[in-house]
């Protein structure tokens, strides 16, 4: 079978190779499309691939009815709002992603900004410890888990808010449960976002829970813009001098903010918490794994469409 990768932001050539042993092993053919900038190389590349797999690259109905003999599409990582799950299902196409593969990637970033937020994004000032600090995590899952792992390390007291996940699996990580979204954003000094893109997140973290926030808060954002209320954030920074955010989905308006509040925000020049070697082979190879499997077996364990 012609597997695609298609990747605008390529993996490592590490992972690529990998990809490339686990399909050969199988007797796949790996076909590569990397950087690509227009649309229409994506159309014209699916034409006769019976699998895709992606990054954050847009999986529409127009991809898909442009794959006429495509069975399958795995989302290599964890958020999968870049492919329309119903125009698959309607083309009776599997998707898949590869949850917890580039999790501690990610959470590394976490630290990463949120110490270069605390020491005045190494302007050469005084700044701050995170050593006692409260974190909190808003929604536990693969990246969450990571990011509470690591925070002990650095000493923090961390809690977070996830209806989907039960007390027990945040108490035997050594944090603390919380139930109230406003609670989470008013205790903690530091809070780490983790909630998919969906219509219920989407502008879900604006001016009324920022502002919130403790004195000299940080607003980290590893997950999606989307969640974010633009307009709300930049109001509660306006009126809140002591606030940062620091985000590794740039916001649409990140020029403004920059300009506005120079030193207390961040933006990362394309999303990279993924961006590392490791997490380019876990997940791509995770995905060229479950391709194999699928048609094998027809199993697809990770499957997120109906
Ligand atoms: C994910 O959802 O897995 C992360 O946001 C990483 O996305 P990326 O593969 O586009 O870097």
């Amino acid at each position: 079978m012609k597997v695609l990768v298609a990747t605008q932001k390529p993996f490592a050539p590490v992972a690529v190779e990998g990809i490339r042993e686990v399909l050969d092993g199988k007797g796949h053919e790996l076909v590569l499309l990397e950087k690509y900038t227009d649309k229409k190389q994506l159309l014209d590349a699916v034409a006769d691939v019976a699998a895709l797999i992606v990054r954050s690259d847009k999986v529409d109905a127009e991809v898909l009815d442009a794959a006429e003999n495509l069975k399958i599409v795995v989302r290599a990582g964890a958020g999968y709002d870049n492919i329309d799950l119903q125009a698959a299902t309607e083309h009776d196409v599997c998707v898949e992603n590869t949850p917890g593969q580039n999790s501690n990637a990610v959470a590394e970033l976490v630290f990463g900004m949120t110490v270069m937020a605390v020491r005045n994004m190494y302007d050469g000032t005084s700044g701050s410890e995170l050593r006692g600090k409260t974190l909190g995590i808003h929604a536990f899952g693969q990246v969450g888990r990571n990011v509470a792992r690591i925070a002990g390390g650095f000493g923090m007291q961390v809690s977070a808010l996830d209806p989907y996940c039960p007390d027990s699996v945040m108490e035997d990580a050594g944090v603390s449960p919380v139930h109230d979204i406003r609670e989470l954003y008013s205790r903690n000094k530091f809070v780490s976002l983790h909630i998919p893109a969906t219509p219920e997140t989407t502008r879900s973290v604006g001016y009324d829970l920022i502002t919130l926030m403790p004195k000299g808060g940080v607003l980290i954002n590893t997950a999606r813009k989307e969640v974010i209320d633009e307009d709300g954030l930049q109001k509660a920074l306006r009126e809140r001098p002591d606030l940062k955010y620091v985000a590794d989905v740039k916001p649409d308006n990140a020029d403004a903010l920059l300009e506005e509040f120079p030193g207390r925000v961040f933006f990362t020049p394309k999303k990279m918490g993924a961006q590392t070697a490791e997490a380019n082979i876990n997940a791509g190879i995770a995905a060229a794994r479950q391709i194999a499997e699928f048609f094998e077996t027809g199993a697809a364990p990770f499957r997120v469409n109906k």
